[in-house]
């Protein structure tokens, strides 16, 4: 079955079982600026897990475009990806652990065709946080499997939570039997030999953990997550991703145009292309700060390993034309945006051509230097990177190339002592989710506020704002509305915000308690999202919300206000696009 019948069958599934299938958030998070990209399904969902009412209602399931980084260096292997699909079904405060067994139960073995005894599922063992998951391993014996294909593990395996603070729970996994032989006699679900594969995690949602420990949500939530790749490759009966359509196709030509053989390189080369591309379908453009340079890794890892298989740089534009038609299906984004993906690789592929050279030159003369030892020091790592661009990740392939290790955490002390300098900026940035901190996107910013003041007053008070996305040359905007705008509307925000403009109005910044900063009547996204002490930007006396800022300092600066578009975004959510005309 091939992956996309996977993604349309799930969603039917959870369409038939009472859920609105919601359009996937895109792998740049909007409105979430404590992560570089979207890791699960669950995280546009945040705020719905906590408790507040989601337009479509409390039954809902996507498919979701996720990227992983954690483990980009073992990219290569059979298994690993940066980039991957998570289809996932939720309960917002509705069913709970039974009928979401039941349902993830007879979507396997009856929709996808998977016999029962292949599957073993493992549940959570209990613990002071919270007590043992009888519940769901009555559910799944009920379902139909067998006792001994039942397993209890502690937090380390059955426990969910994204990061160190959130909405949490125990979870229960499901995992493929491969028919490959036992590892052992204590082979189970949990050891990774390869035997098991986990391919569904159906997290019981009830707990919220911050620094003090656990507390109970408002509501019993769940969430799950299906990794549409391994699924694919599973029903396939093929060994690894790369071998199944979503990959087949530049596998295939990479064979075909490569000098050398070697695995690995052909994985990266295909794994790192779609991730990137991915990404800069969704906005991302490669940099030398958080999310923008994961991306330029990505490239520039991808480019050292069609060297490596002396692959003429110029088949790069070829290579994304085959990944175009052969995801175009899934993803109609990377055709619309086809022209905007090529150029920013095949730039970031020149300027990395460039530094390659200068690098790899450095590179030997620093070789040549270092006497009686193998481990390159972090000094050098860092001026190869600071002064000639070169990853220290590059640094570490092209060592091990020669014989050599590298200290990479002296590489990262000097690289932290680097990055401290620049936190300033840097945090604040992350902390507006700005791409880029010009005097264009400050202003743009800057307008957001205004923008999202003028709404309250001409369509109303529950016109909240719902994302935000900056470039150089426009602002974008989405907000709670329950209509298409008029163009009396449309032009009545348009007259506000320029009233304002012209107006004058100082931007003044204050630190406050987040308690005091709410009770001020300050507007803000995600309440739980922000640090005790939040930063509340005023403008005049018509705008006041929680925000890292930058921002002008005199709504004068910012030019004429224009509304360019006004479409929807999602089921009750509206998106203007406008422009600053100087
Ligand atoms: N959030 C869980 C996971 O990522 C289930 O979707 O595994």
């Amino acid at each position: 079955m091939k992956a996309i019948e996977i993604r349309n069958k799930y969603l039917n599934f959870f369409k038939n079982h009472g859920h609105v299938i919601i359009p996937s958030a895109p792998v740049i998070p909007e409105n979430d600026p404590s992560v570089l990209f979207t890791t699960a399904g669950m995280q546009p969902l945040v705020p719905y897990l906590l408790g507040e009412k989601h337009p479509e209602g409390t039954r809902l399931t996507d498919y979701q475009k996720c990227v992983r980084t954690k483990d980009i260096d073992e990219v290569g292997d059979n298994r690993h990806l940066t980039y991957f699909e998570m289809l996932g079904n939720w309960s917002l405060g509705d069913y709970f652990k039974e009928e979401s067994i039941n349902m993830s139960f007879e979507f396997l073995t009856k929709e996808l065709g998977i016999p029962a005894e292949k599957l073993s599922v493992t549940c959570f063992a209990g613990d002071e946080d919270c007590p043992k998951d009888q519940v769901s391993a009555e559910a799944w014996k009920k379902a139909g499997i067998a006792k001994d294909h039942i397993y209890y593990y502690g937090k380390e395996d059955n426990w969910w939570i994204a990061g160190e603070e959130g909405p949490c729970g125990p979870d229960t996994e499901m995992f493929y039997d491969t028919g490959k032989p036992a590892c052992g006699p204590n082979c189970q679900p949990s050891c990774d030999c390869g035997k098991y594969v986990e391919i569904w995690n159906n997290v019981f949602m009830e707990y919220f953990k911050d620094k003090n420990g656990y507390t109970k949500l408002k509501q019993k939530n769940v969430d799950t997550g299906l990794g549409l790749e391994r699924m694919a490759m599973l029903l396939q009966g093929k060994e690894t991703p790369f071998d199944t359509e979503l990959f087949a196709p530049v596998m295939k030509k990479l064979e075909e145009i490569q000098q050398v053989d070697y695995i690995e390189s052909r994985r990266i080369v295909a794994e790192h292309l779609r991730s990137s591309m991915m990404i800069i379908s969704d906005g991302g453009r490669p940099s030398n700060l958080d999310r923008g340079y994961v991306l330029r890794r990505l490239i520039r890892r991808m480019i050292r390993h069609m060297n490596k298989l002396q692959i003429n740089l110029e088949e790069l534009s070829i290579l994304i034309d085959i990944n175009v038609d052969n995801l175009k299906e899934m993803y109609p984004d990377l055709e619309k945006n086809k022209e905007t993906i090529k150029s920013v690789i095949l730039e970031e592929k020149d300027k990395f051509v460039k530094t390659l050279n200068n690098g790899e030159r450095e590179f030997q003369k620093e070789m040549n230097k270092l006497t009686g030892t193998k481990m390159i020091p972090g000094k050098i790592l860092f001026r190869l990177y600071d002064t000639y661009g070169f990853p220290p990740e590059v640094t570490k392939e092209l060592a091990k190339e020669n014989g050599y290790e590298v200290n990479l955490e002296e590489f990262e002390e000097l690289f932290k002592k680097h990055q401290e300098k620049s936190r300033a900026g840097s945090e604040q940035k992350f902390k507006g989710g700005l791409a880029e901190q010009t005097q264009e996107t400050i202003s743009y910013h800057t307008a957001t506020h205004l923008l999202n003041a003028a709404l309250k007053q001409i369509i109303g008070k529950d016109a909240h704002q719902r994302g935000s996305n900056i470039t150089a040359d426009r602002m974008r905007f989405d907000f709670n509305c329950d209509h298409k705008l008029t163009d009396e509307e449309k032009k009545q925000v348009e007259d506000l915000v320029n009233k304002w403009i012209q107006e004058g109005l100082p931007v003044t910044k204050q630190e406050m308690k987040k308690e005091e900063a709410i009770k001020s009547g300050a507007e803000c996204m995600f309440i739980e999202k922000y640090p005790d002490i939040v930063t509340v930007y005023s403008i005049g006396n018509v705008s006041k919300e929680l925000c890292g800022g930058p921002h002008v300092n005199n709504t004068k600066e910012l030019g004429r206000f224009k509304i360019k578009k006004e479409e929807s975004s999602s089921s009750g959510v509206r998106r203007i696009k406008a422009v600053l005309i100087k």
